[in-house]
Formats: structure tokens, sequence, C-alpha cells
């Protein structure tokens, strides 16, 4: 059996660790040794709090090592300073984990200008400004790990989540693609796609399953993509209510005909379609077999 993976001296990044799935990242990272920057937006509760001050001083009263940055991840200028607050007070980033997120749901056809662009500009526009202000120090040491969080909605598609669903899957672009030009800096890229009862969606869900949807369930996964011993790169991982899974995008061996007619297509769908051999593709270029 596996010897306790611990996180000693390793700087992570969480955005959106103020609440739900994020705080539970920051609080198994930080109890394995690592040092936390736990980012969330600027706004303070009854107590003069911000959500990331919270779960900091959460984490460090309980004697581990954390420090809050104040300000929403969709601005131009956060990923930059989020990445300085981690090199000014712990020297270095090892872990970048995007999870902010907000969601802005209605029917496409009413759906406004602002409701795509919050969305857009929280979970995609957050998430490559982040890893691109980070991608640099991790270049240089060698050594990164990277989550990115998409979803079941950008995965599968969900009703009144156009905006979410084009960002999640914006990510999984932006992850295969990175996890590509990383791999020769020691820089592995994953998507987590998790499922728990959390302030964006404990309405949704019913009661009872509350407790088995907590994001408690879904952070040893996180925590297993940005552990050092872990070679996972460019693939999703489904964690939700204690099950955990592979998701893949696959193509099907298909139909080969290099003078196919359109009704070449019509005849031969069943075989274009057919599910029996596939492959997972590793990048964009594969060239056809002789
Ligand atoms: N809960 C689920 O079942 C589920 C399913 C699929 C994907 N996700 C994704 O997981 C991530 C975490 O979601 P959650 O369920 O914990 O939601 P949550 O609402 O409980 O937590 C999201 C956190 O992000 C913060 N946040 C929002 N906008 C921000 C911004 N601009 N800058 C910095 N922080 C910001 C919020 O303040 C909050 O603390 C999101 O990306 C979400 O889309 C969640």
């Amino acid at each position: 059996m596996t010897t306790q993976l611990r996180f000693d001296d390793r700087v992570a990044i969480i955005t959106g660790g103020g609440g739900g799935l994020g705080r539970s990242y920051a609080r198994l990272l930080a109890s394995r040794g690592a040092h936390v920057v736990v980012n969330d937006i600027d706004r303070k509760d009854d107590n003069g709090l911000t959500p990331a001050g919270a779960v900091a001083a959460e984490i460090t009263g309980q004697g581990g090592s954390a420090i809050a940055h104040d300000g929403s991840i969709a601005e131009p200028s956060a990923g930059p300073a989020v990445v300085r607050t981690a090199l000014e007070a712990f020297g270095r980033v090892d872990i970048v984990v995007s999870n902010a997120g907000i969601v802005r749901d209605r029917s496409f056809a009413k759906m406004s200008d602002e409701e795509i662009g919050e969305v857009l500009d929280v979970h995609l526009h957050g998430a490559i400004g982040l890893t691109r202000a980070a991608w640099g120090a991790m270049r240089e040491r060698q050594y990164g790990r990277v989550v990115l969080t998409t979803s079941v909605a950008g995965l599968w598609g969900n009703r009144g989540q156009a905006n979410y669903a084009s960002a999640k899957a914006g990510l999984v672009g932006l992850g295969r693609t990175l996890a590509i030009e990383g791999a020769k800096y020691g820089i592995l890229v994953n998507l987590i796609s998790p499922g728990a009862a959390t302030g964006m969606t404990a309405a949704l869900l019913p009661e009872h399953l509350h407790e088995r949807m907590s994001p408690e369930h879904v952070a040893p996964m996180v925590a297993y993509l940005c552990h050092e011993s872990c070679s996972l790169t460019g693939e999703i991982l489904f964690a939700a209510a204690g099950r955990y899974a592979r998701d893949l995008i696959i193509e099907t061996a298909g139909y080969e005909n290099n003078a196919a007619t359109v009704e070449d297509i019509a005849d031969h769908l069943a075989d274009i379609m057919d599910t029996t051999s596939w492959s997972v593709p590793s990048q964009a270029v594969q060239l056809p077999s002789d």
C-alpha cells in the first residue's frame, strides 16, 4: 500500500479556495505539508474576513501554512498578482489548481452578453491568466502540477449552461494542449470533473445526498493529481460521491475511403458511429496509416 503522500515544502495556489471544493483542496494539501495560497473574491463577511482570509486563518489555526490573496481571478492582473503573492511568501510555485467558478444559467435564446462574458472570464480567462503567470516559474524549476476544473456540463452538455459549458470545454482544450507543451519541462496538466454539494450546487441536489456528495470526497483525487508521484498528464478525471473515474474523448476506428462521396458517408454511417473499435488520440496531428 502507498505510504502517505505528502506535499512538504511544495507551494500550491488554489483559486476559489475560500469555499466549496477549493476550500477542501486547500485544507487537504495544507494538512499534508503544502504552503497554500488561497485566492478568492475580495468580499468581507460580518467578521471582516474575506473567503480566502477565513480559509487561510483556518489552516494556520490548525498549524498549517497558508496565505490569502483577495481578488477576482477574472481580472487580467489577478494571475500575475497571485503568483507574485506565492513567490514573495514562499519563494516558488509547484502546484496550480484553477477552481474558481460561477454560474449564470439561462436558456441560450435568453442569455445576455454579460452572462456569457462573466462566466468565460472567471473560468476560462481566469485559468489561462493564472497558468500563464505561473508557467515561467514552473518551467524554470522544471516542475509543475496544474489542475484545471472542467465539468459534466462542458463534457456532455447541460440545458441552460451554454456559457458555462463553453468555458468548461475550453478548459479541456487548454489542459490537453498545456500537457503537450509542459511535458518537456516536467509540468503535468490534468483536468478534474468534480461533483459535490457546494454553494454552487447544494440547492439543486436532494438534501439526503449532501453528505455523500461532500467536497471532501473530491479532494483526494485533486491532491493525487498535484503530487510529485503522479505521472498522468492530459487526462480528465471524474470524482463525485466517492466514485473516481477516467473521462475519455475517443475516436472510432471509422470508415476509410479516400474518394468518399456524400452518399458513401450516408451508406457507411453505421461504420463511422460504431464504437466496437476505438482509440484515444493523444494529440491533434494523427497522420493516416499506410
Ligand atoms: N459542485 C459541483 O458539483 C461542480 C460540478 C462541476 C464543476 N464544478 C466546478 O468546481 C469549481 C468549484 O465549484 P464549487 O462547487 O466549489 O462552487 P462554490 O460556489 O462553492 O465555490 C466557488 C468558489 O469560487 C469563488 N469565486 C467565484 N468567482 C471568483 C472569482 N472571480 N475569483 C476568485 N474566486 C471566485 C467563490 O467565491 C467560491 O468560494 C468550479 O469551477 C465549478 O464550476 C463544480
